[in-house]
């Protein structure tokens, strides 16, 4: 495994595996990584002859009063586990490699997909993951990317501007991973102290409480979301930041259960805002 901090170098890698006749696989991170990052990888390993995993906390996907300076990070411990994958390229720059001094362009996905759920509270968001994925996508020109569905909302924005801006590369989501009591993996659940980590567990109840409802034949999206902030509310230190029934591939709000939807929520305990999703398929 090599790692490199410039984008000449991951050029440079990436050209070789080419001309050798290996396809790209691609799994783009922020670090401190977890199971949930690793099945990425090994999903990329087992699609894609050459995995290459970039590491790079995004200053500019962060809102000014959000945790970029204490995201965590440990590149050493990282590097361990991405090889233990068997990733061959870890593409770890410094801010000013992919932002120079004098940087200014951005992409940006218009619209509701990305102003509604996280983009309501976090409107700044959504064009800083667009802006460095699109740079990333065209620094490692990969044949497949490989996102986990828990960030479904950042799954469809980006589908979308692959799509619109006619980008080369196939999108493949990957399930959540999620912890044995049951809460999806997420770098951000390190800030929780235990009481916070044992009342975060009613994200993946209230989730479950939808689906067995579901099952039970319940479609209307306003019972759904009775149901789930109920369940959510049983925990004191939770703060519902949303809970959302869309529309799976649009993100529009829907009244009742399509074939494709998307239970999503958001909620904090103190300051860790946790994210968490269902996708119901239905005939
Ligand atoms: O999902 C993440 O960790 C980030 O949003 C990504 C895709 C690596 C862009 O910084």
């Amino acid at each position: 495994m090599t790692v490199v901090k410039t984008i000449n170098e991951v050029r440079q890698f990436v050209k070789e595996a080419r001309l050798k006749g290996m396809t790209i696989g691609f799994v783009p991170t922020m670090g401190f990584l977890h199971e949930g990052h690793l099945s990425l990888m090994r999903e990329a390993k087992a699609q894609t002859d050459y995995v290459v995993v970039s590491i790079f906390v995004n200053p500019t996907q962060f809102g000014p009063t959000e945790d970029l300076a204490t995201y965590p990070r440990d590149l050493p411990r990282d590097q361990m586990l991405c090889e233990s994958v068997g990733v061959d390229l870890i593409f770890a720059p410094e801010v000013d490699e992919m932002y120079p001094a004098g940087h200014s362009t951005i992409v940006d996905c218009e619209g509701p997909i990305t102003k509604q759920l996280c983009g309501a509270s976090r409107p700044t968001h959504f064009k800083g993951v667009t802006s460095v994925v699109a740079k990333l996508f065209n620094i490692t020109l990969p044949d497949k990317a490989f996102f986990g569905q828990k960030d479904a909302q950042q799954v469809a924005v980006i589908e979308k501007m692959v799509k619109e801006l006619n980008f080369d590369v196939e999108i493949v989501p990957c399930p959540i991973v999620r912890e044995e009591d049951g809460l999806a993996m997420s770098s951000r659940n390190s800030y929780l102290d235990a009481e916070a980590r044992r009342q975060a567990l009613v994200l993946s109840q209230s989730l479950n409480a939808a689906k067995a409802s579901i099952d039970a034949g319940e479609t209307r999206v306003s019972e759904l979301i009775a149901l789930i902030r109920e369940t959510i509310q049983q925990a004191p230190m939770a703060e519902i930041d949303y809970v959302q029934i869309v529309d799976a591939t649009t993100l529009l709000a829907i009244d009742e259960l399509n074939d494709d939807t998307l239970i999503a929520l958001a909620v904090k305990f103190g300051k860790t805002r946790l994210i968490d999703n269902l996708r119901i398929r239905r005939r």
